[in-house]
């Protein structure tokens, strides 16, 4: 199971995501079964994770690569994963119009596994990093929860 979070610059949400899920996925002995990355619609591909988000990951403990920079999600991504999901509707939008639709039906919205139908708001914006590790820690839980059950 490969899966891959996408937000716009992936500095902030989505590797937020990627590190929450890998440490989840760690402690449930699935590592092995289970890859994550974290791309972006818009992503420089020079920017290292924003201190907000590393902030917010160390405060919770989350172990993160210091180092990584932001990748760009590309149309060859779509075959590579089987799970790829976006925080926004922008994001979803987005990454429909790279791959040109969504013929697998594997493109979702990050807070519709709480069975929310909302944006996981941008912290580059809101600066509240806090509100986003909430919701991103919580959607992540659930799709931990649903990828065993199935
Ligand atoms: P992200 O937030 O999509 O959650 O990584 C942003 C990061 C960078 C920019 C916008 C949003 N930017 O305009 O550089």
């Amino acid at each position: 199971m490969n899966i891959n979070f996408v937000c716009l610059g992936n500095t902030c949400r989505s590797p937020m995501a990627e590190f929450i899920m890998k440490n989840l996925v760690q402690q449930a002995g699935l590592a092995d079964k289970i890859s994550v990355s974290s791309s972006g619609t818009f992503a420089d591909e020079f920017s290292h994770i924003h201190c907000g988000t590393c902030h917010e990951l160390t405060k919770h403990e989350i172990p993160f690569d210091d180092n990584r920079v932001s990748k760009r999600f590309r149309r060859a991504d779509y075959s590579k994963y089987d799970l790829i999901i976006g925080m926004d509707v922008g994001n979803i939008w987005d990454i429909k119009n790279i791959v040109g639709g969504d013929p697998d039906n594997k493109i979702f919205l990050m807070m519709s596994f709480c069975g929310e139908n909302r944006d996981v708001d941008d912290p580059y914006y809101t600066d509240k990093y806090s509100v986003t590790y909430n919701d991103i820690n919580r959607a992540c839980k659930a799709l931990l929860k649903k990828i065993s059950q199935s």
